[in-house]
């Protein structure tokens, strides 16, 4: 993530973490940080109770995105999983439409195995039984979601980090589109 992005939008903010990282080294930037769960946005606005840089707006992502203006960078950490498949893909869409020219979006996920084998692998991995599996996920593939990206119109489209099924999906919205 660049130093110099100004106005940054996280989707799934939870309790604020991913913004306040984003903060320690971009103290000047604005962050907007959206979530369906009062629990967690109260959680939150105690994070950022001194910090008027956060705006914190209650909604839920099934729901087209509120007009919140655009944004040099759009995050997203574990969120976006917990979609139905198509909204993830419109949602992207939302996404590039409020990215302002050269904008990124870094979606950091929870992501599908390509094989039963690999899901019971990364279970094991991290040392977690299967039935605790989160009834709530609706996990996809990366190369989908990366298809999803390329066929909107995102650039330098990849997977830039991935383990298991943590992945980290970019993409850049190209400079010359408005
Ligand atoms: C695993 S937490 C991650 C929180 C934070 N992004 C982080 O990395 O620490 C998932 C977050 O996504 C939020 N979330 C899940 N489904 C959502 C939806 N449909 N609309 C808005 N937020 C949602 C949950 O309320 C929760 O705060």
């Amino acid at each position: 993530m660049p130093r110099d992005v100004r106005r940054i939008l996280d989707l799934g903010t939870g309790d604020g973490r991913l913004l306040a990282l984003l903060q320690i080294d971009r103290p000047r930037m604005f962050g907007v940080g959206l979530d369906a769960s009062e629990l967690m946005l109260e959680a939150a606005r105690e994070r950022f109770t001194t910090n008027e840089r956060i705006d914190l707006v209650k909604h839920d992502l099934a729901e087209p995105l509120p007009a919140l203006g655009r944004f040099d960078a759009v995050v997203s950490s574990m969120a976006i999983h917990h979609l139905e498949h198509e909204r993830k893909r419109t949602l992207y869409g939302e996404v590039f439409d409020l990215l302002e020219p050269g904008g990124l979006f870094a979606n950091f996920e929870h992501v599908a195995s390509p094989t039963e084998r690999l899901h019971l692998a990364f279970f094991a991995a991290i040392d977690e039984p299967l039935e605790n599996e989160d009834p709530s996920d609706r996990l996809l593939d990366v190369e989908t979601q990366l298809g999803w990206l390329r066929a909107r119109g995102y650039d330098d489209v990849d997977c830039y980090w991935k383990w298991l099924e943590m992945a980290l999906l970019v993409g850049v919205k190209p400079p010359d589109v408005t």
